[in-house]
């Protein structure tokens, strides 16, 4: 079994795929994961379309494509450095519509409610991300395609009650990704009150490999 720690670790945003198929039985072991996240009252609102149709995944990524490069890509230019921007374009641009795989994560609005939606779905988003690097497949979520609304929800055939939340590619890395840029501990965490470190003394941090 993978070690959970090496797993959340090394997680990361994957933007281009190869073009190999992920089976059935590896797509249900990571949506099963998904199920058991935590969400409020067990609602689990959470709604996974397994998109493989090859029309309805160009449909998706010719709608991400336009919502970056209609403004998206404008406003995260001056805030995304030049190689982190690269990554970004190279998906939406068809990298992400790539994978053999998209994942839509909707949430159904009959079973929870509007303040707890995105709380209720998110931590199933998160096992899904885990699972897949787990079994070694990449993933990234992303909300552009979100913001295209029923321009999303139409090819999907998805009823008003249900809306769309993230769209999560899933397939074999095209290349290895190297290691996450994360702050350390010490810069997110404090003691009893914020400004007090926390660890204590910087030994306590755990090193990330
Ligand atoms: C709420 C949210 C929305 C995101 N939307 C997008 C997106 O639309 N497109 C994209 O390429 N990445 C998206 N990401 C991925 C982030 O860019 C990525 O998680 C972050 O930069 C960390 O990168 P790393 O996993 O490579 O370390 C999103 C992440 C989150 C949490």
């Amino acid at each position: 079994m993978a070690d959970f720690f090496e797993v959340v670790h090394t997680q990361r945003a994957a933007r281009s795929f190869l073009p190999d198929d992920v089976d059935d039985a590896s797509i249900s072991r990571i949506l099963t994961a998904a199920t058991h996240a935590p969400s409020a009252e067990n609602s689990q609102p959470f709604v996974f379309i397994v998109v493989r149709d090859a029309a309805i995944r160009r449909a998706i990524g010719d709608l991400t494509a336009r919502i970056w490069e209609g403004g998206a890509k404008a406003l995260e230019s001056d805030r995304l450095s030049p190689s982190f921007l690269r990554d970004v374009d190279r998906g939406a641009m068809g990298g992400i519509a790539g994978a053999p795989v998209l994942i839509v994560v909707c949430g159904d609005t009959r079973l929870t409610y509007p303040q707890s939606m995105d709380a209720s779905v998110f931590p199933a988003v998160q096992n899904l991300l885990l699972a897949a690097h787990a079994l070694g497949l990449g993933s990234t979520l992303t909300t552009m395609p979100v913001l295209g609304g029923d321009e999303l929800s139409e090819p999907l055939g998805l009823p008003a009650d249900v809306v769309p939340i993230a769209v999560i590619p899933l397939g074999h890395l095209a290349q290895p990704l190297g290691p996450p840029r994360r702050k350390p501990l010490s810069e997110k965490a404090h003691l009893n009150r914020y400004g007090t470190p926390y660890p204590p003394t910087p030994s306590g941090e755990v090193s990330v490999p």
